[in-house]
């Protein structure tokens, strides 16, 4: 196991189901598991091409079992777990349903992405095209999330200080969480994606907070 230390973020080198049990509980786990759909993500007219040259994707060919989600989700107060549609998991109306825009419309890709999220709460549609902004330019892992929507994800948890990723893959959780003045715990078993994550958060820690945090929401009264 290696850590290391940047800025407010603490980054673990190795297999999340044995650093969780080492680690006290956060605020918010924020993360997106192997979906277990390897080298059959983007087969097809214009995805495989794409998936290999880029991308070795034996790490994707399980989902995560309920035992191991089990002590993902017993790891923060509260959980948004991308690729919920994947897992066995109780049902909710809480779902963030990130819609990837006109540029995956009729591709081989999924055209939108569903986050399962551990409280009760509304249904959430983030419309963010990622290869209209250019996102995927420095693209240094096959199954890349933006970073604007995993900031939306980490709003969307609210008051939530700590954020922890235990798939961190290239670390776009942690960029996010830095870049909105949280502290950030990530664990990655690749090394290469590891090297990757160390680069982007630090990147992150010297550029600092970009977005003001959003503040704690006032308890409603019931309405009825
Ligand atoms: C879907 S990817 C995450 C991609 C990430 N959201 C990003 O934007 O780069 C899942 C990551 O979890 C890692 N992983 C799978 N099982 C793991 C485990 N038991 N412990 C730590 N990392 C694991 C894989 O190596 C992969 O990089």
């Amino acid at each position: 196991m290696r850590v290391e230390t940047i800025g407010d973020a603490t980054l673990y080198l190795g297999d999340c189901m044995e650093i969780l049990p080492t680690l006290a509980k956060v605020d918010a786990v924020i993360t997106d598991p192997p979906y277990g759909i390897g080298a059959s993500a983007g087969t097809g007219k214009y995805g495989r091409q794409k998936i290999e040259a880029t991308a070795d994707l034996r790490w994707d060919e399980a989902v995560p079992p309920p035992s191991d989600l089990a002590l993902v989700l017993a790891a923060g107060d509260r959980a948004v777990l991308f690729g919920g549609n994947y897992f066995e998991l109780r049902p909710t109306r809480n779902y963030l349903i990130w819609d990837k825009g006109a540029g995956f419309k009729g591709r081989d890709f999924a055209e939108c992405e569903l986050a399962w999220c551990s409280w009760d709460g509304n249904a959430r549609v983030l419309t963010y095209d990622p290869l209209a902004r250019g996102d995927y330019r420095e693209k240094v892992h096959p199954t890349q999330k933006p970073v604007a929507v995993m900031a939306w994800a980490i709003q969307h948890a609210g008051h939530a200080p700590v954020i922890l990723d235990p798939y961190m893959g290239s670390g776009t959780t942690g960029v996010a969480a830095l870049q909105l003045g949280r502290s950030f715990i990530g664990i990655e078993r690749e090394a290469k994606y590891f090297d990757s994550a160390c680069k982007r958060i630090e990147q992150a820690a010297n550029q600092g907070q970009l977005f003001e945090p959003a503040a704690p929401k006032p308890q409603q009264e019931a309405l009825l």
